[in-house]
């Protein structure tokens, strides 16, 4: 429906993006990473034919819009001069598909951090409210839920612990998504969200508009024997990741996926042609995740994992990183945001998985001065200074490898349609 693009195209279109990455001023124009920005891509660089032939292969290539959370954002993926609020990364995958389409009015709305009352009209932050729905817009691509089912709060009991003692245990927070996904509340917001976004695009009068929403990936491989003795814990004596820490947050993962797409199935069921597809992007990370076979983890020399760690670098492909990036730079201990009196409640209302992270770092550290750090590259110098909050908030979102996956299996599904 949107691209119609053969196999070969993507290979191309890859070339592209790579090609085009080099010239990053012409791509990611500095003023583009803000929320709410409605400003479309101007025509800055010479057509070239590979961009050129991208662009003849999709119909009506006007432009689309962007919303959701930290996955859609694509935090920790560099960033091309600030890093802003919503930590926008240059190869979050709707980055990536902008590229390839060469200038088009291009709304990046994603913000870590983000749930559905976030996307939604008339929350704080609305991102539908921010959409400009004058601005041209063939599609939308949404990722949301993880942070409505406290994505973050069974990665703090279950395995890195930043809160010490007070991150609660692995089964409760478990328990506790899990009740959440199973409420129809969960199902009422998404559903919800999507008709906001279709309504403000009007689709009576766009009927070929749909929405492409993505899921999550499991982050394990739940079979290797070696990882049950090995730990991503924060502080020493973090929890090990056994095969059944590691199988039940994967079961997570898939609850949600399956709960994602029983809800837009019910949603494509009142209209006459699938308004919203979902894309699953699950098995193509096969191999590509923690604890794979022989892995040491936490290994942060494994470019092949998709994942990113606690500080661990992007693996965009060599040409294409960033020339600066953010999150290696540190704050300072008198920052707001290790201020262990009063960092929780703003923490809390961002829902950043980062300003959480050093938040309940903070206060753990506040309440236990002798607690030490379990890996080297965690370690700062807490007197001074600490790694600012994308340093932590990136864990466990996909690395830049990963949203080409992401981008990819958007394509892939596309194509199916065309037929
Ligand atoms: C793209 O389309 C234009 C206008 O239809 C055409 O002149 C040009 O040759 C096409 N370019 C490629 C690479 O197919
Ligand atoms: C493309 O836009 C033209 C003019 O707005 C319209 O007539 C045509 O139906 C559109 N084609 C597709 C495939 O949406
Ligand atoms: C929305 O986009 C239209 C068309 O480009 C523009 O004229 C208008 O100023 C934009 N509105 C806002 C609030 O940015
Ligand atoms: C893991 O290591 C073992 C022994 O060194 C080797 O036989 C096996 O092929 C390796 N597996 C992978 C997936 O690399
Ligand atoms: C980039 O190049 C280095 C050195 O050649 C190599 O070790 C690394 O794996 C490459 N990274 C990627 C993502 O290809």
């Amino acid at each position: 429906m949107y691209a119609s693009a053969t196999f070969s195209v993507v290979a191309f279109a890859c070339l592209a993006v790579t090609l085009l990455f080099e010239q990053q001023a012409v791509i990611i124009p500095e003023n583009q990473h803000t929320l709410g920005n409605t400003g479309s891509r101007q025509e800055t660089s010479a057509s070239s034919p590979l961009r050129e032939f991208w662009h003849n292969g999709s119909r009506n290539n006007t432009g689309f819009v962007a919303f959701g959370d930290s996955y859609s954002a694509g935090i920790g993926t560099g960033v091309d001069g600030k890093e802003d609020d919503c930590r926008q990364g240059i190869h979050a995958h709707a980055q990536l598909i902008a590229a390839d389409r060469g200038p088009t009015a291009f709304q990046f709305l994603s913000c870590t951090g983000a749930t559905t009352a976030n996307v939604m009209a008339g929350g704080e932050n609305s991102q539908i409210d921010s959409f400009n729905a004058s601005l041209p817009a063939d599609f939308a691509l949404l990722s949301v839920g993880g942070n409505d089912l406290g994505f973050f709060d069974v990665m703090n009991a279950c395995v890195f612990r930043f809160y010490n003692f007070y991150s609660g245990t692995c089964e409760a927070a478990i328990a506790h998504s899990r009740a959440n996904l199973e409420s129809d509340e969960f199902e009422i917001r998404l559903r919800i969200v999507i008709m906001e976004i279709l309504d403000k695009i009007r689709w009576e009068k766009k009927p070929r508009f749909t929405i492409t929403m993505t899921g999550y990936a499991r982050f394990f491989n739940e079979l290797t024997d070696g990882c049950d003795d090995m730990s991503f814990g924060i502080w020493w004596y973090g929890p090990k990741l056994t095969k059944k820490l590691r199988s039940d947050m994967n079961a997570l993962v898939l609850t949600v996926n399956a709960k994602l797409h029983k809800t837009i199935n019910a949603i494509n069921a009142d209209f006459t042609e699938d308004k919203v597809l979902f894309v699953d992007y699950d098995n193509a990370f096969e191999g590509h995740r923690f604890c794979e076979p022989n892995v040491t983890e936490p290994d942060y020399g494994r470019a092949d994992t998709w994942f990113f760690l606690v500080g661990g670098q992007d693996n965009a492909r060599n040409g294409t990183q960033s020339r600066r990036l953010s999150d290696i730079k540190t704050l300072s201990p008198t920052s707001p945001l290790v201020d262990p009196s009063s960092c929780l409640e703003p923490a809390r209302r961002t829902g950043d998985w980062g300003m959480l992270a050093l938040c309940y770092m903070a206060i753990a550290k506040h309440h236990d001065p002798t607690l030490r750090f379990a890996h080297e590259n965690i370690v700062v110098d807490l007197s001074s200074r600490w790694y600012v909050p994308t340093y932590y908030g990136k864990t466990f979102h996909p690395r830049s490898l990963g949203h080409e996956t992401i981008r990819d299996q958007i394509y892939k599904k596309w194509r199916a349609l065309d037929g």
